[in-house]
């Protein structure tokens, strides 16, 4: 019998991207505070935050200087508007991230969730080629990489290609040009197609995140630059999850030391504390937007919470905490010791593929019917045994907070693996090598999901 707050979300909460059905029969974990990168629940129970509580968690929760900035700023003002007013922390945040950012990306658009952020740089680069001239109100479309994820707001959705989330609002959706990611060829050939009506390449740099951890070939994303490059098309490039030291650069585009013209930031912009995101852009695509009023060329967009005062507070103590605890520089050994460990849990039967760059990881268990749930079932057992992780599909994703020490990165995996071993054998009733499969399948003794 679940607590109280287990009956009262019972009872009244919808909760995201879940079956509410399977939901009510399980009883909730109820978080009651969370230390470094461990999460407790209301009996006391310690969790690793597997998944950096959805990809944003930086520097672990109740970091003091995070905690503090947050506080100062709550003796301030908690909220005022963007529109008509400015402040400190959103004027001083903007100006550390054009600081950091890939070069020319120079003026900054706050909104508060990463769909927003993709969904304000669609609306940026389709409005920008309509106040162009020379034609360029016939760029009225977009070219996006196959598997895509870029938030659940329609316009990001239009340019998304993951079936189980997407199809069901076909009708609602703009077309979009649906390219293989990591195929500059296919990319090549679809621009030279529709190359005048295109406004802007959408791309997640290195890795498709919830494709589930799909790593692009080296010198892919250098490809595409090129390419829009040479058609004069805008590159936006959405780091919401791959931004902020994630895979193991502050931005992901670094690493191929391309530059877009539009740059997309969510999750771990505010360390993870609070709903932040922003969309960067060059001073070329800002400049298509100036004019009198009156020749409306403005971009009329905007939330309530754009560029909340406490959540810019939390960004900036985040990027001083990236410099004081020299956070990148750290993270590499972690990197090299997960690479170490992964490659034990590469070699399980229970496991076909292990993917991703930095602190972000796909281990991929092969095809195995949905219904067995087999992936939701690893995070049950990763439960028990003290880890919050959460799978997309079979594939189990690994994504710690960046703050986590060695000790508990290998305890990480080593429950990982642990788990999808025993959530195998629940599933299958003995070890793939007794039931004679390929590496991550075999033949379910239990046909109902959990
Ligand atoms: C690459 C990418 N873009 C956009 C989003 C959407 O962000 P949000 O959930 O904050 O709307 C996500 C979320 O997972 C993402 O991974």
């Amino acid at each position: 019998m679940p607590d109280r707050v287990g009956q009262l979300d019972h009872n009244h909460i919808w909760h995201p991207f879940t079956q509410q059905k399977g939901w009510v029969e399980e009883e909730p974990v109820v978080i009651d505070s969370g230390e470094g990168t461990d999460l407790i629940d209301v009996d006391g129970r310690r969790y690793i935050d597997g998944v950096s509580s959805l990809w944003c968690n930086v520097h672990g929760h109740r970091h003091p200087v995070i905690d503090r900035a947050v506080r100062d700023q709550l003796d301030q003002v908690a909220h005022t508007t963007m529109l008509g007013l400015t402040h400190g922390p959103a004027a001083e945040l903007a100006s550390r991230l054009v600081e950091i950012a890939p070069p020319g990306l120079n003026r900054v658009f706050y909104s508060d969730s990463g769909s927003s952020a993709t969904e304000i740089a669609l609306k940026m680069a389709f409005q920008y080629w309509r106040q162009h001239g020379d034609g360029g109100e016939r760029r009225t479309e977009f070219v996006t990489l196959s598997e895509a994820y870029h938030g659940d707001t329609l316009g990001a959705v239009s340019v998304g290609g993951i079936e189980l989330f997407h199809s069901a609002y076909e009708p609602l959706l703009f077309r979009s040009h649906k390219v293989a990611a990591g195929d500059a060829g296919e990319l090549e050939r679809v621009l030279e197609r529709h190359r005048e009506r295109v406004a802007a390449i959408v791309v997640e740099p290195l890795v498709q995140g919830a494709a589930g951890m799909r790593v692009q070939p080296p010198g892919f994303l250098r490809d595409v630059r090129a390419l829009a490059d040479r058609h004069g098309i805008l590159l936006v490039c959405d780091e919401v999850a791959t931004g902020f030291g994630r895979t193991g650069t502050m931005f992901a585009c670094e690493q191929e030391r391309v530059a877009p013209d539009l740059l997309c930031l969510g999750k771990g912009l505010t360390g993870g504390y609070l709903p932040l995101a922003a969309t960067l852009a060059t001073e070329r695509v800002y400049d298509g937007f100036l004019g009198a009023p009156e020749d409306r060329r403005t971009f009329f967009h905007g939330h309530t919470f754009t560029g909340n005062p406490l959540a810019c507070a939390a960004a900036l103590a985040n990027l001083e905490v990236f410099d004081a605890e020299h956070t990148l520089l750290r993270l590499q050994p972690k990197i090299r010791l997960l690479g170490e460990l992964l490659g034990k849990v590469a070699a399980m039967d229970e496991v076909a593929e292990v993917r991703g760059r930095g602190l972000m990881i796909g281990i991929d268990l092969g095809e195995h019917d949905p219904a067995l749930r087999l992936g939701h079932r690893v995070t049950l057992e990763a439960r028990s045994r003290g880890a919050i992780i959460r799978p997309l599909g079979d594939v189990i994703v690994l994504m710690p907070p960046l703050s986590i020490s060695k000790v508990d990165l290998t305890r990480l995996v080593s429950i990982t693996g642990e788990s999808i071993k025993a959530a195998h054998e629940s599933v299958y009733g003995a070890t793939p090598a007794e039931i004679g499969s390929g590496k991550g399948a075999g033949q379910p003794v239990v046909a109902e999901a959990a």
